[in-house]
């Protein structure tokens, strides 16, 4: 995509921005030497080779390969486009970004995500002050007082009201001008069959749902009676994933960091009941299932180091049995996970104010783990007769056929063998052939590309090239501009064997001709991912060069290569003597390969 955004823009917003602030708020960080390192928020690990410099305001993951800048950082992790990712630095730092800056169609992109989350916010303080000053909120004050929610909850939630009616917000829109087709992209109103829209949101409790940097993405919406459907939530927009996003998240992520672990719970008001009790390192899921992707968000958000995650659960099946397929998940992230099953009758939010939170903690102190919960509750539910077990078996293995660690699951595998009862080889024959069956499945499955939905994402870690010196030179090219001429004199680039490397290094010839930049001008013009990960890989290698060392490196890689190319000529000659056909063969194409390359 062309870049329509001025470099010096650019270069202003890059200045102004902390790439270890930015990250930080999404991904735990810790100082390790000049750089921080947490764990990869873009692939499944349990030591964090994700580094960030603050000196050089890059990324880098030794793990996958991601790297880039402050904005390639936002790209990947909130799914935006590169002038999307512009804009959002920009607002952090209180940067005007004109718009004329951009094509029509960056400017179209950019306008809408901002103006989504702008939006958002202004409803939100519509439902707020409806809630808070209007005199149709007063129902809604009196439901919120009868539920026990406490002023400071109210208000750090933004807790808001829809009045009743069709149109409240809709007239709240007219008269700020804003495009009713923006607020229905928002998923605030709703087109009528005929003409017209009506609001989405009405007599409800509004619960604005804000994500890990406070940006409002969407709403959710209670009855304040028996009504049908108790809760209505926004539908998914631009700038709202549901697989994503947890409530809560924002205002628990300081205290889940400093205590190393979080309490997953299923509603609205059991997450502001967590928060007023005390629990603030709380989220909650929303009506929808945990997904590989909370889990992984979570857990990065959470820290690096030991963490735990407490499945709060009413005894309500569905969650249950949701929780079975998140054990390969919270495995992967290296996140403990605990089940606190509250007593029959109780949700967090009625145990809390019935039973208080010391009553709670007693319970997540006993929690057991998730996977001697599922045990228990496939005993519970089978009995440990013949049948019982062999049912059991059959529930459990599937689950654990799906733990990639094998160390894991066969840790697991005599778990529950030693539980039931059961010879553990019995255990082992049934995993093995879940995972023969769920094998021959994602073989005939069609790969599908990209991260969405909910399953494992992969990284897809590019071969980072091995050759050592070949990479001490582009990175001495990227930190020593200097040297450049002198690269392109010697002819260095020929002798190159990698082509990855040396098409990087020649696009860096070419670039640092153009606009004579430092090393971080480099990531306003790259735009093939694969260059830009190199170029991160190798800005991170830590190398003061001083002009004569560069000569001398530059001189050491031609005599290294001219010998190889020595050692080719011998084995020529060599394999002329014996008569080896095949190898000689073998040996003219590389040096004609050789003769090419150098041109
Ligand atoms: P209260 O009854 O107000 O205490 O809410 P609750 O959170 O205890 O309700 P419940 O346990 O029934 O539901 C848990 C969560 O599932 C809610 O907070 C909602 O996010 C979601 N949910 C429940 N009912 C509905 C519904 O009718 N529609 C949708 N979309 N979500 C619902
Ligand atoms: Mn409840």
């Amino acid at each position: 995509m062309a870049l329509h955004i001025s470099d010096d823009k650019l270069s202003e917003i890059r200045n102004a921005a902390d790439i270890v602030d930015m990250v930080s708020a999404r991904v735990f960080l810790k100082k390790a030497g000049k750089d921080f390192v947490g764990l990869c928020p873009f692939h499944a690990e349990k030591t964090p080779s994700f580094t960030v410099s603050a000196g050089k305001q890059i990324f880098h993951c030794f793990g996958c390969g991601a790297g880039g800048d402050i904005f390639n950082f936002l790209m990947k992790y909130d799914g935006i486009s590169f002038p999307e990712a512009v804009q959002a630095v920009a607002r952090q730092y209180g940067i005007a970004m004109p718009e004329k800056d951009m094509s029509p169609q960056q400017k179209k992109q950019v306008s809408e995500r901002e103006h989504l989350l702008a939006l958002n916010r202004r409803v939100m303080a519509f439902y707020r002050d409806m809630l808070l000053k209007d005199p149709k909120g007063a129902a809604a004050r009196q439901y919120l007082k009868q539920r026990k929610m406490n002023r400071e909850m109210i208000e750090q939630f933004s807790l808001g009201f829809a009045p009743p009616g069709w149109d409240n917000l809709i007239r709240f829109l007219r008269k700020y001008r804003v495009p009713l087709e923006m607020a229905e992209k928002a998923g605030l109103i709703v087109p009528k069959k005929q003409r017209g829209y009506y609001d989405r949101f009405r007599n409800r409790i509004i619960f604005p749902i804000v994500d890990v940097t406070g940006q409002v993405v969407a709403f959710g919406g209670r009855v304040m009676d028996d009504a049908k459907p108790k809760y209505l939530n926004s539908p998914e927009t631009p700038v709202y994933h549901k697989g994503r996003t947890l409530y809560g998240i924002h205002a628990a992520r300081e205290k889940c960091r400093s205590q190393g672990c979080v309490f997953i719970v299923e509603g609205y008001f059991d997450l502001l009941a967590m928060h007023q009790h005390g629990l603030k390192n709380s989220v909650a899921t929303l009506g929808t299932a945990l997904t590989r992707d909370h889990i992984r968000r979570l857990s990065r958000a959470v820290g690096s180091g030991d963490k735990k995650a407490y499945l709060v659960f009413d005894s309500d099946e569905a969650g249950i049995n949701a929780a079975k397929r998140t054990i390969g998940a919270f495995l992967e992230e290296s996140m403990e996970a605990a089940v606190v099953l509250l007593p029959k009758g109780y949700d967090p939010d009625s145990y809390l104010f019935e039973q208080g939170p010391g009553a709670f903690d007693k319970l997540a102190q006993s929690a057991p783990s998730l996977f001697a919960f599922l045990i228990d509750s496939a005993i519970a539910a089978h009995g440990l007769t013949v049948e019982g077990k062999v049912r059991i078996i059959g529930e459990i293995a599937p689950v654990l056929a799906e733990i990639a660690d094998s160390v894991a699951r066969s840790l697991y595998v005599r778990h529950l063998a030693e539980s039931i009862g059961v010879d553990e080889a019995a255990v082992l024959e049934k995993v093995r052939e879940n995972r023969m069956k769920a094998s021959a499945r994602s073989e005939r499955a069609p790969k599908t590309s990209g991260s969405g939905g909910d399953a494992p994402q992969r990284a897809d870690a590019q071969k980072i090239p091995e050759d050592r010196l070949e990479k001490q030179v582009v990175a001495m090219m990227i930190q020593n501009p200097e040297v450049l001429p002198e690269i392109r004199e010697r002819g260095i680039l020929a002798y190159f064997e990698d082509a990855q490397l040396r098409e990087l290094a020649e696009w860096i010839c070419r670039v640092m001709d153009r606009e004579a930049g430092t090393a971080s001008d480099l990531f306003n013009s790259v735009e093939d991912e694969k260059h830009r990960q190199l170029l991160a890989s190798l800005m991170m290698e830590d190398v003061c060069w001083a002009q004569d060392s560069c000569s001398l490196l530059l001189s050491q890689f031609i005599q290294c290569r001219q010998r190889k190319q020595t050692d080719l000529l011998q084995q020529i000659r060599a394999a002329e003597k014996s008569n080896d056909q095949e190898l000689l063969i073998k040996l003219l194409s590389k040096k004609q390969k050789q003769a090419v390359e150098r041109g």
